[in-house]
């Protein structure tokens, strides 16, 4: 954990009574946000469909994506799942509580809707504090809690609980669509969990859905198989949209190489970039500067995004991030936020 996330998290704190509040809130069937280690969530009695479907208005989000089934520590998987490989429980028994989704076949008696009619669940642990007090306050810790990210569909995640009020409006408080939005500070990873299929583990071994903090080689050491890159056959992942993670303003990807003439082409022309980076450019404004390692900048991305957004700027540049495993999260999410925004520049440049 970077020095940044861990003082976020001494700063986490949800009173014992909004716990309660909110656990009986969706034991009632109300929709509460909620923060995790990863992203925020938006939460839902995954056994309750009405409850779900609120969710997916919410959001805006199509009904055929899937939405992961949030459990507590110690939580019983086989009550949700059909079929339990080895592979899994051993990931279980080393990664959980933390940043991994395991899709495994889905029993019987789980409701369709939190897996848009697939024959798979998404389930995993969440290592936040308060996300274990509350899935611990939940249905006395046995239940499950359907949560997406807490955005709208294809919006950037939210990381901070200011993040999601920003997101939802008005439609946060007791009697409105999400009944509270508990607070624990900064999302310590800051992108979404890794999401790992092993529901076909017999027929196309362990396939990789969506990169993120805990990475393929540290699942490898655990299970003994390297996880393969997702084919055409793999399950939906609305993560794994092309375009997907994405602020307002477009997004460009550009090499280090390449920032300085651009923003003073673009400054030329009147136009408003902002800059993320890692490396100091002294001039550029306004810039979010990240930390130049992939833990620290993962914490930092999403709210960089989002930071600029407020500041209404038209086009937001990117110093590419280096490549390599350790980035892999970094860069997916990157990728998808600057996704339909080929040729921006050059567009911007010319009008
Ligand atoms: O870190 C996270 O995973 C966050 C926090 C809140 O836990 N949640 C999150 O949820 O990112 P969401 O809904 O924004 O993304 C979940 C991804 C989607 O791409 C969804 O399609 C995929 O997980 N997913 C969920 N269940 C699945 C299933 N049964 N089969 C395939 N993909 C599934
Ligand atoms: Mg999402």
């Amino acid at each position: 954990m970077t020095d940044a996330a861990s003082r976020a998290l001494a700063a986490a704190a949800a009173a014992p009574a909004d716990i309660a509040a909110a656990a009986a809130a969706l034991e009632a069937g109300a929709l509460v946000a909620f923060p995790t280690e990863t992203v925020y969530g938006l939460g839902a009695d995954a056994e309750n469909p009405a409850a779900v479907a609120k969710i997916y208005a919410a959001k805006g989000r199509p009904q055929d994506h899937p939405v992961i089934v949030h459990v507590a520590p110690g939580a019983d998987i086989d009550y949700w799942t059909s079929e339990v490989p080895d592979a899994a429980r051993a990931l279980v028994q080393h990664f959980w509580p933390g940043p991994l989704t395991l899709i495994l076949k889905r029993n019987t008696h789980i409701p369709d809707a939190v897996s848009g009619g697939q024959d798979t669940v998404g389930i995993r642990c969440p290592s936040h504090p308060v996300a274990m007090q509350l899935l611990q306050a939940f249905k006395g810790g046995k239940g499950g809690v359907a949560a997406p990210s807490a955005n709208k569909f294809g919006n950037v995640s939210p990381t901070t609980a200011q993040h999601v009020r920003d997101e939802f409006h008005d439609e946060v408080g007791q009697g409105n669509v999400i009944d509270s939005v508990l607070d624990g500070g900064s999302s310590q990873v800051g992108i979404e969990s890794t999401i790992l299929d092993l529901s076909r583990l017999a027929t196309h071994g362990p396939v990789l859905l969506r990169p993120g903090h805990i990475s393929a080689q540290q699942i490898a050491d655990v299970i003994g198989v390297m996880p393969r890159q997702p084919d055409q056959a793999a399950p939906r992942a609305s993560g794994t949209l092309e375009s997907h993670y994405a602020p307002k303003a477009p997004v460009a990807l550009l090499p280090t190489g390449d920032i300085e003439k651009t923003l003073a082409q673009l400054k030329l022309q009147g136009r408003c970039a902002a800059l993320i980076h890692y490396t100091p450019f002294p001039g550029a404004h306004p810039n979010v500067a990240l930390p130049a390692e992939p833990k620290g900048y993962a914490y930092g991305v999403y709210a960089a995004l989002r930071a600029m957004d407020q500041q209404q700027v038209e086009l937001i540049l990117v110093e590419a991030p280096p490549t390599g495993d350790a980035w892999l999260g970094v860069n997916d999410r990157l990728r998808r936020a600057a996704f339909g925004s080929t040729g921006i520049i050059e567009r911007f440049l010319k009008t």
